[in-house]
């Protein structure tokens, strides 16, 4: 199948020096380097690809997972009226991500002809309120439960999910409850797949060999999607166009590549220790969500390759233009010079929205009259690039035609290669994420899981220090 071109630009002038200064800019010797460099983990990337491993590669080639989700959406899952999504971290953060770009921003709202697929809900958090209150406003009778986990056992995961499955059993029976259940899990391992094949559910996989913050573009991100109506195949089409765009061997001519090399050369050589994700579209805020884990995980790390301590990363904010302006803006431009700052613009907003008048009496208003709010905010945009270079806060933007399923395809694509990539250049294993793991092993320990005696005997040994609490007098 012929691959479309890649829609997306990079305007990166404003991190230069020629823009702000030698201080906090990049100089083109460095970015030369850092290019160079980025070059072989290019190389080296595609040829771990062709010789089996990156598999997050080849997930744009699945179109019979396309036929597969788009034909149980279109045959089961869109006669429901609620979807419950119960999964978290990277099992629930692209399919929001997708949704959120892509969906009508009220879809839960709409009635059900207009909406096109059931109203959305997501249990990932396990806050008893929130989740006592979806099932407050759930009809059960008509509610599909797509639980996902990759592993099969995150507490937060399982423990919302048997929830949500007592729920549907108290109110349809337990033979109805299973057909009501979609697991999206390890084709072969773990306990939900365990249940899933005891119970009977019907099930789509999460990829091996996988982590789970790079499996937006397989079931666990495209089956919420499709069954909340997005075009998963566009999707796919954008992914693989940008694909097609990160295999060339010239990082500045490689999007994610290009945006690995600058972000690695303003923390590493600039000290911008923090990279601000700010579209001025509200669609694209949840992208952001979605980056930020990406960027933490996969580059927070305490050992480099060699296995010495280094303490990588750097920290992703996310942020929303114009709102931030009003927010975060003052902060970013007059604060502590340590971050790198991503605007994202759109060339067309899917509506536009015009004031068509002002009142005459008010002269100082006229100026928004037949003013269009798409051109506002990107103004606004401009303008805000235009005042953190002035204050020599180096600043990028990437530039989108439209938001349509190609081009946030092309987003999630080009961010995962960035991050792939930039893993290379800090010299960390983007993959894995023995940080969270640790967390993760506690909670079981503390909540009593066999065979985490020893790690539970280590968590309650210890007495609390009463001089270091405050408590009520
Ligand atoms: O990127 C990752 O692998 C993690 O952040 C996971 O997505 C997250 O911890 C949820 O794990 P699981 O899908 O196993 O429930």
């Amino acid at each position: 199948m012929a691959t479309s071109p890649s829609r997306l630009s990079i305007d990166y002038a404003n991190v230069m020096a020629s823009a702000v200064g030698a201080d906090h800019g990049l100089s083109d010797a460095d970015l030369a380097a850092a290019a160079a460099e980025a070059a072989t983990h290019i190389a080296r990337v595609w040829s771990e690809y062709e010789a089996g491993s990156q598999r997050w590669i080849a997930l744009p080639d699945d179109r019979q997972l396309v036929a597969d989700i788009e034909s149980f959406a279109a045959s089961e899952g869109r006669a429901y009226q609620d979807l419950i999504l119960v999964g978290i971290g990277g099992s629930s953060l692209g399919a929001l991500a997708t949704i959120q770009a892509l969906a009508h921003p009220f879809r839960n709202l709409l009635p059900a002809e207009q909406r096109g697929g059931p109203r959305l809900f997501v249990f990932d958090n396990p806050d008893p309120e929130k989740i006592a209150a979806t099932l407050d406003t759930v009809d059960l009778r008509h509610t599909l439960v797509n639980v996902v986990t990759k592993s099969g056992q995150t507490a937060e995961t399982m423990a919302n999910f048997l929830v949500a499955k007592d729920a549907l059993e108290q109110a349809v029976g337990a033979d109805n409850a299973r057909r009501q259940i979609v697991a999206t899990t390890d084709p072969k391992d773990g306990l939900l797949r365990q249940l899933a094949d005891e119970e009977g559910y019907r099930t789509f996989p999460v990829p091996p060999g996988v982590d789970g913050r790079m499996t937006v573009l397989s079931a666990v991100g495209m089956l919420p999607a499709a069954l909340c109506g997005v075009d998963i195949g566009g999707l796919l089409d954008g992914a693989a166009a940008m694909r097609q765009a990160s295999m060339n061997h010239d990082a500045r001519r490689n999007p994610g590549a290009l945006f690995a090399s600058i972000a690695w050369l303003a923390a590493s050589r600039y000290g911008k220790s923090m990279l601000v994700m700010m579209p001025y579209a509200d669609a694209l805020f949840g992208i952001s969500d979605w980056f930020r884990q990406l960027w933490a995980e996969s580059l927070g790390k305490r050992l480099s390759t060699s296995g010495s301590e280094i303490f990588a990363g750097q920290t992703p904010i996310k942020a929303l233009g114009a709102i931030d302006q009003h927010s975060q803006i003052q902060l970013y431009t007059e604060g502590p010079n340590d971050k790198l700052i991503c605007l994202t613009g759109v060339g067309r907003y899917r509506h536009e929205v015009t004031i068509t008048s002002t009142p005459d009496s008010i002269a100082d208003l006229g100026y928004l009259q037949n003013a269009e709010l798409g051109q506002l905010l990107d103004r606004e945009r401009v303008a805000t690039a235009w005042a953190l270079t002035k204050a020599r806060r180096p600043n990028l933007t990437i530039e989108i035609p439209a938001i349509d399923a190609g081009t946030v395809g092309e987003f999630f694509f080009m961010h995962e290669f960035q991050t792939v990539i930039a893993g290379g250049l800090f010299d960390v294993n983007p993959f894995g994420q023995p940080g969270v793991e640790a967390g993760k092993n506690a909670t079981y320990a503390l909540m009593g899981r066999e065979g985490y005696e020893e790690l539970r005997q280590e968590l309650t040994s210890g007495a609390a220090n009463s001089a270091y609490a405050l408590t009520p007098a």
